[in-house]
């Protein structure tokens, strides 16, 4: 039976997962190794992980995941450069003028797209910057710079690794929506003035039995204006605990994600946000809900991992 990652390969798509760097020995660093052909660091390379105090730089877990992706022949996306969310405490609690935000940006891109030049093979540069009604997300960034953030950062990724595919990722973005709607204009008008982008990330936070209806219709009309699509944090969450029939559902969901975009040739293919249900951000974050991932806790294959392997 083969692996997902020989059966991607296969198709020229992504079959990916987050990792937690800490964790890549015995069975998880196995299965880790064996079944994607990306991985992505659930949280290292984050701001907050990699400058916790100004000008004092701890790369240690988002090196190490890299070294394992080469080590494994992988691909890495790098995830995330300009967010709102986990960063460092003297960064959000600063103070700053729109010179030195920008500057604060600037100099993060070029730091850390330029330390791992050539080895990430698609960023996402910026991560949700959008509300749900498709207006703007009122951030550290957008408060200081305004909506040029976005250009501006997708300018400075580039510069920095020009041969890194570029994103913007974001959630919520799945189907044909207020929100995707205005990441669709938003990408549109960046590619129309000469801004590098290269794809769309459709995060793909999923709750059981509602993938929405115009998945594949929303990711044709980003490969529509030239633009890669990657779903980049597959999971779907169940009401815990789970039971015979609430696996078999997302088994199917996920195949209907994953048929969604194989269907189109743009779609680059998954990353699953974890690949255990031992390391999946969800029962944190969604108190009584979980069992969102592949594997479940013991790395047992869930009817997910197979609904995975016949889309693939
Ligand atoms: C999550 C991580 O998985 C957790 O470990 C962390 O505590 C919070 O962030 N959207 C994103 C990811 O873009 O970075 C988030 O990851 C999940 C939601």
């Amino acid at each position: 039976d083969p692996p997902l990652r020989d059966l991607a390969d296969a198709k020229g798509k992504v079959i990916g997962t987050a990792v937690t760097g800490s964790r890549l020995t015995g069975t998880y660093g196995e299965i880790a190794g064996a079944q994607f052909n990306w991985l992505t660091p659930g949280n290292a390379m984050k701001w907050g992980s990699v400058e916790p105090a100004r000008g004092s730089f701890d790369w240690a877990e988002a090196d190490r995941i890299v070294d394992f992706a080469e080590a494994h022949g992988q691909e890495v996306r790098g995830h995330t450069l300009v967010w709102h969310s986990q960063n460092p405490n003297w960064l959000t609690n600063g103070t700053w003028t729109p010179a030195q935000l920008s500057r604060l940006m600037n100099d993060h891109i070029a730091l850390e797209a330029g330390r791992y030049k050539g080895r990430v093979a698609a960023w996402d540069v910026v991560n949700e910057p959008f509300n749900e009604d498709g207006s703007y997300r009122q951030t550290l960034w957008y408060n200081g710079l305004g909506v040029d953030y976005i250009a501006q950062a997708l300018t400075a990724a580039r510069a920095a690794d020009p041969d890194a595919k570029l994103y913007i990722n974001d959630y919520n973005v799945e189907g044909v929506n207020a929100k995707s709607t205005a990441l669709y204009n938003l990408v549109r008008d960046l590619k129309a003035r000469g801004v590098p982008i290269d794809g769309v990330g459709l995060q793909a936070h999923l709750i059981l039995g509602q993938v929405p209806s115009t998945l594949q219709q929303n990711i044709q009309r980003f490969a529509d204006l030239g633009l890669d699509v990657a779903i980049t944090e597959l999971d779907i969450r169940m009401q815990l605990p789970p039971d015979t029939a609430k696996l078999a559902q997302q088994a199917a969901d996920y195949k209907a994600v994953m048929n969604a975009c194989l269907a189109v040739s743009r779609c680059t293919g998954a990353t699953v946000w974890g690949f255990t249900d031992s390391d999946s951000w969800i029962p944190d974050t969604f108190p009584g809900q979980g069992a969102a991932t592949p594997y479940d806790e013991n790395y047992a294959p869930k009817p997910a991992y197979r609904a995975i392997h016949e889309a693939l």
